[in-house]
């Protein structure tokens, strides 16, 4: 069981369900702050992520952007949490953690 705030195992799943975007590779929550669909059932809107279930709409730092058929401004006040991401030799590393990201460790073999 985790609290607010910590990744666990929605974020580990998120992993390889949600990476999107024509320059960078973000990673969300697992679940739609709505009704909790997976996301990863969602498609791509040029760099937003769009919910399968009742189209909302979500930018790469977690935020609500669109949310169809609800009052303007509402979702203002809807957000998922977000990792932060980095490509590295063809790879793309998250942190998963709790806190400030801790300072990347780039591999001087591989760079
Ligand atoms: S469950 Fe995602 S928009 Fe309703």
């Amino acid at each position: 069981m985790h609290g607010p705030g910590h990744a666990g195992d929605d974020a580990v799943r998120a992993v390889h369900a949600l990476s999107w975007g024509k320059r960078a590779c973000h990673l969300v929550a697992f679940r739609c702050a709505h009704r909790g669909t997976q996301l990863s059932v969602g498609w791509v809107e040029e760099d937003y992520l769009r919910c399968r279930y009742h189209g909302w709409k979500y930018d790469a730092a977690g935020r609500c952007v669109v949310q169809p058929g609800e009052d303007p401004g509402a979702a203002d006040k809807v957000r998922i949490h977000s990792y932060p991401t980095r490509e590295y030799v063809g790879l793309i590393f998250a942190y998963l953690g709790d806190g400030a990201t801790p300072p990347f460790q780039s591999l001087p073999d591989l760079d």
